[in-house]
């Protein structure tokens, strides 16, 4: 009979790889179960009406209360629409996002908002902006030959 013999060394890295494993799916189940979520998938759209149809044929900021604002983004080859917003300090903002061509992202600086910019989806995200300045949002998915220049800023004003 032949034995098989696994160096101890070897035989720990493959214990810590599988706890590794162990690990991951673990929170993999706590994302599913306990409520933290992914930038949100909000609804579908036709992406050859967005830039046509409302509410992202006139993207732009809706107050819908006093603190709370909407932001309606398009992105588009090799734009944000609107490329600027202006909101006071300590506004929550929540983002829907869609492109009217080929799969983007966003980021902003300084903020936990990272996400996908699909066609054919609506991203919604929130944010709040606490302190005063300008936080710049670049394009941080590869979408043709001008990518790099494909970012806009929010002007977070302080309140008066
Ligand atoms: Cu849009 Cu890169």
């Amino acid at each position: 009979m032949s034995s098989f013999r696994v160096d101890p060394y070897e035989k720990l890295w493959m214990l810590a790889s599988g706890l590794i494993l162990v690990l991951f799916l673990l929170a993999v189940a706590a994302t599913a179960f306990y409520g933290f979520h992914l930038p949100g998938h909000e609804t579908r759209i036709d992406p050859s009406r967005v830039a046509s149809d409302p509410p992202f044929a006139n993207p732009g900021v809706v107050e819908r209360a006093p603190g709370r604002y909407d932001v309606y983004m398009r992105a588009q080859v090799w734009t944000f629409s609107p490329g600027e917003i202006k909101i006071p300090a300590g506004s929550t903002v929540t983002f829907y996002l869609t492109s009217a061509d080929v799969q983007h992202g966003v980021l902003i600086e300084r903020t936990n908002i990272n996400a996908m910019i699909l066609p054919g989806h609506v991203t919604k995200i929130t944010g709040r902006f606490d302190k005063p300045g300008v936080y710049r949002f670049l394009c941080h998915e590869y979408c043709g030959a001008a990518h790099q220049i494909m970012f806009g800023t929010i002007v977070v004003e302080q309140r008066s």
